[in-house]
């Protein structure tokens, strides 16, 4: 029988693994390694790239996979184009798992921006203190407003020096609470929130704690993508792979 390739690295990924793994289908786990110590997933692992699209095409091919979970991050969207051709080329079917973007409700002052460097453009050039919840890989762009104070959260501990210079950094893992994050926010005395419009609860906490606490936030859209079906929940998947021949065993 062919297998199942779980692309990973959000908390939805982990959830379809044990749906997986609880179903007794066939599959594989995928991480990118970008982590020190990657969550361990109930369902065969592999960790690194595949080598660009002709390398998913040899992976896809060589591992006999017949079909794809695409649940990485919606920011991950070189690997979910990788993704969307790398199907394309070799005929097996793709299905994203991803969640909803987050709405702004009554309270929230967010303004959306494009990308990162409309984020750094959106913040005041100086005197602002600002919570950066994006990740360690595109920290450099905030260098050019130097007069601001960073405050990042990060999975694990940065190798080298940070590639801002007036920055600190907490060291934390989601899901996160807003009672948590509120007391995150207030013992730094943020004023601005920046964040990257993730959509999912566990990251979720520091939008409602700036709601809390009246702070602005600059909100980075989603990276646009090519077309692919995509189920925002792990049920919804299931179904599309026994639409697909993957039926769980013993049904
Ligand atoms: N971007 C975010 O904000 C964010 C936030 C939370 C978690 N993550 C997770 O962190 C990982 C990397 O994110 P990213 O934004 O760096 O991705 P990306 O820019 O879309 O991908 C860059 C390259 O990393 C490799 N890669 C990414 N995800 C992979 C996976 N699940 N398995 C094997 N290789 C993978 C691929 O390398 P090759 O071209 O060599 O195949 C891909 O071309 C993903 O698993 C994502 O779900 C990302």
């Amino acid at each position: 029988m062919t297998r199942i390739l779980l692309l990973g690295g959000t908390t939805e990924a982990s959830r379809m693994a044990a749906a997986l793994a609880a179903s007794g289908l066939p599959a594989l786990f995928s991480y990118a390694g970008r982590t020190g110590a990657p969550a361990p997933q109930p369902l065969p692992t592999r960790i690194g790239g595949f080598g660009g699209v002709a390398g998913l095409v040899t992976f896809l091919r060589a591992e006999n996979i017949g079909a794809v979970i695409d649940a990485t991050h919606p920011f991950a969207a070189q690997m979910s184009r990788n993704a969307v051709a790398a199907c394309a080329e070799t005929g097996v079917p793709l299905v994203a798992l991803e969640r909803a973007p987050w709405r702004a409700g009554p309270g929230d002052r967010w303004t959306a921006v494009p990308d990162i460097a409309a984020a750094v453009a959106a913040l005041p050039e100086a005197g602002a203190r600002v919570f950066l919840a994006i990740g360690k890989q595109t920290l450099a762009p905030f260098a050019g407003k130097p007069g601001n104070h960073y405050l990042l959260r990060l999975v694990d501990p940065p190798e080298g020096p940070l590639p801002l210079t007036d920055a600190a950094a907490v060291i934390a893992r989601g899901p996160f609470s807003a009672e948590g994050d509120s007391a995150l926010l207030r013992a730094h005395d943020i004023t601005h929130v920046v964040a990257k419009n993730a959509g999912g609860a566990g990251a979720e906490a520091k939008l409602i704690a700036a709601r809390a606490l009246g702070l602005g936030v600059i909100l980075i859209d989603r990276p646009a993508l090519p077309p692919r079906e995509v189920c925002a929940e792990v049920a919804g998947v299931s179904e599309w792979l026994a639409a697909h021949g993957f039926t769980p065993r013993g049904v």
